[in-house]
């Protein structure tokens, strides 16, 4: 298990979030948009492969919720422990979904295994490279009951190197508690080494006082052509692909990337 601050430290590797997901928490929702078409996107790859659905790297849950709702019993887990406190709060425990504090990588659980498991909103792309991918992607797959499938969204990766200037992004939903918020960053992507550098600062402004929160992610892209391989690596056959959340075919340029694997 890790502590939130952690990787509070200069320096750190792709893939390592330095910021504090403490202040993230309470806010994270308020930057999204209607996630119903998400919810229904994972319902409709999970229902063929069985109820029992794990949802790792879940932040707050809302997608897990959503699943709960749908009809699935949903293990919600996330190494941050304000993420799993403020999930907690907003979305109760009840016996369509359970919340764990735990490390993607280290998965264990007594009554494993699980029919279904999707890594959402580029999710893999926190781990560093390959090796990092693999080992996430095999310790998913270690969850699954044989034949149970796991969906992965991932970030396609430009041809070209980009930079966004900086600019600022305002709520899309309402904050809680009457708080004013907003966040400004730039966004990078190396097109050589696949690595997209995200620097965001929180500011949040209640009862008078001004805050704001630092926050730099690296996320690790990957080419398509290293997917199989990647999955194979970790147990998985690759079986499906798609371009956006009407789960519509795959296609270059498409908005949204996810791909179905199944455990062998
Ligand atoms: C981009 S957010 C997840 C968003 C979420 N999947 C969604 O769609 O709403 C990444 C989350 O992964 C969690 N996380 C990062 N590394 C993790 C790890 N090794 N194990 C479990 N959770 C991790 C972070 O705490 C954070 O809540």
């Amino acid at each position: 298990m890790s502590d939130d601050r952690a990787s509070l430290v200069p320096g750190t590797r792709a893939g390592r979030t330095q910021g504090d997901y403490a202040a993230l928490a309470e806010f994270w929702t308020c930057f999204f948009g209607d996630r119903g078409p998400e919810v229904e996107a994972w319902a409709t790859l999970a229902r063929p492969y069985g109820r029992r659905v794990l949802a790792p790297m879940a932040a707050v849950g809302e997608l897990a919720h959503g699943l709960a709702r749908a009809g699935f019993e949903v293990v919600a887990v996330d190494r941050s422990a304000a993420m799993v406190r403020e999930g907690r709060r907003r979305f109760p425990p009840d016996e369509a979904l359970t919340w764990m504090r735990g490390d993607v990588r280290r998965l264990r659980r007594a009554d494993m295994p699980f029919d279904f498991a999707f890594l959402a909103n580029g999710d893999l792309h926190h781990f560093d490279g390959f090796e990092a991918q693999a080992r996430v992607l095999a310790s998913v797959a270690g969850a699954l009951r044989p034949g149970g499938a796991v969906g992965l969204e991932l970030f396609a990766p430009a041809g070209a190197s980009w930079a966004t200037p900086p600019r600022r992004f305002e709520p899309l939903r309402p904050p809680p508690g009457g708080a004013r918020i907003w966040k400004d960053g730039a966004t990078r992507f190396d097109a050589a080494t696949l690595r997209l550098e995200i620097e965001q600062t929180l500011h949040v402004q209640r009862a008078g006082q001004r805050e704001r929160h630092p926050h730099r992610l690296t996320l690790q892209l990957l080419e398509r052509d290293a997917l199989p391989a990647l999955l194979e690596r970790a147990g998985l056959r690759w079986l499906a692909e798609y371009g956006g959340y009407d789960l519509a075919p795959w296609a270059p340029g498409a908005a949204t990337w996810i791909v179905l694997a199944e455990k062998a």
